[in-house]
């Protein structure tokens, strides 16, 4: 059975091993030249205004935890609107932007093409709960992209493609119980909520209050990179898993990248175990690659759930086509990987540089870095980064334009419209920051 839940990112709606600092070089002459002139420094009158009002409205004045920025402290700054590889937010400040509405703006934000053709549908309205023929054009696209792929589901969001995902697994193997790993996340779904992640990680909590004990008495949690812990778990309950889930590159604990050798052993243990391997690609799909984590590392899960596109409405399936169509030329992915490379490399020289210590990775067009000198092979070692240090360096490349994930649990994601010059500002930017640290 090949099957994914859910589909498409897009816009809408995502890597080398870790590399110990000394690997790295000096900071380039480019990068020390344009860090020799201090960057200008931000302020935020009206964002610190719109979110007084927004903590009044809504519980933490957000839609979603991690964006309150409760674990780098002070207040988010509040978005007015975004373009290519840049956010302006409400006091018309300009970031480098690397959140990228947490991935899917993998061409850059609002890419003129996607816009065009999303205008042009909603012309004939924006949805009508009833089947219209360019689901079958973006499912067709999805399937010939993902090697895994045999029929698609389309859905609202990752949390809806995930809760499908488990209802399949458990009815499809007449079992209840499942494996996921400590750290990766698959949605606020209750039988998730064991050890997952960015928001719970970020708020400090063990686990998330509100969730029954018997939601989550069929999850059990395994270590990620650790195949004996999987081992342990289906050997303590043989024929009794249903599936064992994973991001195939973790991007709720930070950024790690899984041996290839730990995904080709989930692949063994769930077939000779009866259990379905699922692929969450809701981070990796089509970013890691055109054909996600899957088709990176070579390795073919049972089941994969994407980033959700409202129930196949036609505003989001017009969106993922088009995404989808400039996401298959030649070059896009080697692109990625360049540009999230360069990053990277230029940052852990320049925090090198200045004695931090530093580790980071990239995966096509993801990647991340911790104050720590690893490798980060699983999210008890991500927990041993500095997280104050994070917390700091985080407000200094905000206030100097350089808009980064608020936790130091969430990947960072480049996107096409990223130019050579935006990442050497970046890492100049960052020179400085470091240097003050
Ligand atoms: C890997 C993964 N799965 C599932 C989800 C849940 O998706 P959503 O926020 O659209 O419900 C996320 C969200 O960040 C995710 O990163």
């Amino acid at each position: 059975m090949k099957f994914t839940v859910a589909a498409s990112l897009l816009a809408l709606g995502t890597a080398s091993a870790f590399v110990p600092p000394q690997a790295y070089g000096r900071t380039s002459d480019v990068v020390r030249s344009m860090a020799a002139t201090e960057t200008s420094v931000y302020t935020f009158e009206k964002s610190e205004e719109i979110f007084a009002e927004a903590q009044t409205l809504m519980p933490g004045g957000v839609s979603s935890p991690v964006r309150a920025f409760k674990s780098v402290g002070g207040n988010p700054v509040v978005f007015d609107k975004v373009k290519g590889a840049y956010a302006w937010d409400v006091d018309g400040n300009k970031y480098i932007d690397y959140v990228g509405t947490w991935g899917p703006a993998i061409l850059g934000h609002a890419d003129d093409d996607v816009l065009e053709a999303v205008k042009a549908t909603m012309e004939k309205g924006t949805s009508f709960g009833a089947p219209c023929p360019l689901e079958n054009e973006l499912a067709k696209m999805v399937i010939d992209a993902v090697p895994s792929v045999e029929m698609v589901r389309f859905t609202n969001s990752g949390t809806e493609a995930c809760m499908g995902m488990i209802r399949l697994v458990r009815a499809y193997t007449d079992r209840e119980k499942v494996i996921k790993f400590e750290g990766c996340y698959h949605g606020h779904a209750d039988s998730f909520l064991v050890q997952a992640g960015s928001g719970v990680a970020t708020l400090g909590l063990p686990d998330s209050p509100g969730v029954p004990a018997s939601a989550t008495k069929a999850t059990f949690c395994a270590e990620y990179n650790n195949l004996e812990s999987v081992k342990a778990i289906l050997e303590d309950n043989k024929d009794e898993i249903a599936a064992i889930i994973l991001e195939p590159v973790v991007g709720n604990s930070g950024f790690i990248k899984p041996d290839k050798a730990f995904l080709e052993g989930l692949r063994e243990l769930a077939t000779d175990n009866g259990a379905l391997l699922v692929f969450d690609e809701v981070m990796t799909g089509f970013r890691v690659a055109y054909g996600g984590a899957q088709e990176y590392f070579g390795v073919t899960p049972d089941v994969t759930t994407m980033a959700g596109t409202l129930s196949g409405n036609p505003l989001a399936m017009t969106a993922g086509i088009e995404t989808m169509k400039k996401l298959k030329k030649d070059g896009v992915y080697e692109e990625l990987e360049r540009k999230s490379q360069k990053l990277v490399d230029g940052i852990c020289a320049a925090a090198k540089e200045h004695g931090h210590a530093i580790c980071g990775g990239t995966a096509g067009g993801m990647f991340g870095w911790y104050f720590t000198e690893g490798p980060v092979k699983n999210f008890q070692e991500a927990t041993k980064a500095d997280g104050e240090k994070f917390g700091k360096w985080h407000r200094m490349m905000l206030e100097r334009g350089v808009y980064l994930a608020p936790s130091m649990y969430e990947a960072g994601f480049m996107s096409l419209s990223h130019t050579d010059e935006d990442i050497e500002k970046t890492i100049a930017i960052a020179d400085e920051v470091l240097s003050k640290l």
